[in-house]
């Protein structure tokens, strides 16, 4: 009888299929992060690329289903989104990742696994708490001050905001369709996308 094998024993290889990028937002809940995504996304897919997405909702009802808040939970939600975008960066696809994100430590392991196959370009969607509170979209904000949600980031959670990333965003300033064109200039000016998307 063979040996059983196992999976860590996967036959090694360095292949990969060029032109894997991942777009990494962070930023606080509400500041627009799928909202822009979801402009940006479709661009880049008129250009060649397939799209996945890994947006923090649907992330934690799939693939992170079960993890909380807690600040262990927080890192493992980002630490998974990151091990699956380097697969698929290695794989040449434009993955476009937006979760919170809010530990800079975090970021920066997901940053290391990406970069192993390809681009990683950190956006920060850098709206204040004060109009992610007044959006409030979801009705957390109003929740989190109340203390009926602890644990909230941005009003008794950390956010830690970044040193590195390569494009920040000031929604407060720009229209969500702006801000999407700002975010493919960038990825034209590094050679990710074609020149005809960010016209
Ligand atoms: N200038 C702007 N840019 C982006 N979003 C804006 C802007 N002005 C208002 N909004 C609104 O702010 C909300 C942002 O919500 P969105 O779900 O995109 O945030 P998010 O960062 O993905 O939050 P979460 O982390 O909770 O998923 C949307 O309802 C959007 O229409
Ligand atoms: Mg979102």
């Amino acid at each position: 009888m063979t040996e059983h094998i196992y999976a860590h024993e996967h036959p090694e290889t360095e292949r990969r299929r060029d032109g894997g990028f991942t777009l990494w937002f962070t930023g606080l809940s509400g500041s627009g992060k799928t909202t822009i995504a979801h402009l940006v996304g479709p661009a880049i897919e008129e250009c060649g690329p397939i799209v996945e997405y890994l947006d923090g909702d649907t992330v934690r009802t799939h693939l992170s289903k079960g993890l909380g808040f807690s600040k262990e939970d927080r890192d493992a939600n980002i630490e998974r989104i990151g091990w699956v975008a380097a697969r698929l960066t290695r794989h040449g696809a434009a993955v476009i990742a937006a979760a919170i994100s809010p530990y800079q430590a975090t970021r920066q392991k997901a940053r290391e696994l990406v970069e192993e196959w390809g681009t990683f370009v950190e956006v920060h969607i850098a709206t204040s708490v004060e109009e992610c509170a007044r959006r409030d979209v979801k009705g957390l904000y109003e929740k989190a001050f109340k203390g009926e949600i602890k644990g909230f980031t941005g009003v008794d959670d950390p956010y830690e905001v970044p040193g590195d990333a390569e494009i920040v965003i000031d929604t407060e300033a720009h229209e969500p369709e702006e801000s999407a064109r700002l975010i493919l200039t960038k990825l034209e000016e590094l050679g990710l996308v074609g020149s005809e998307v960010a016209a």
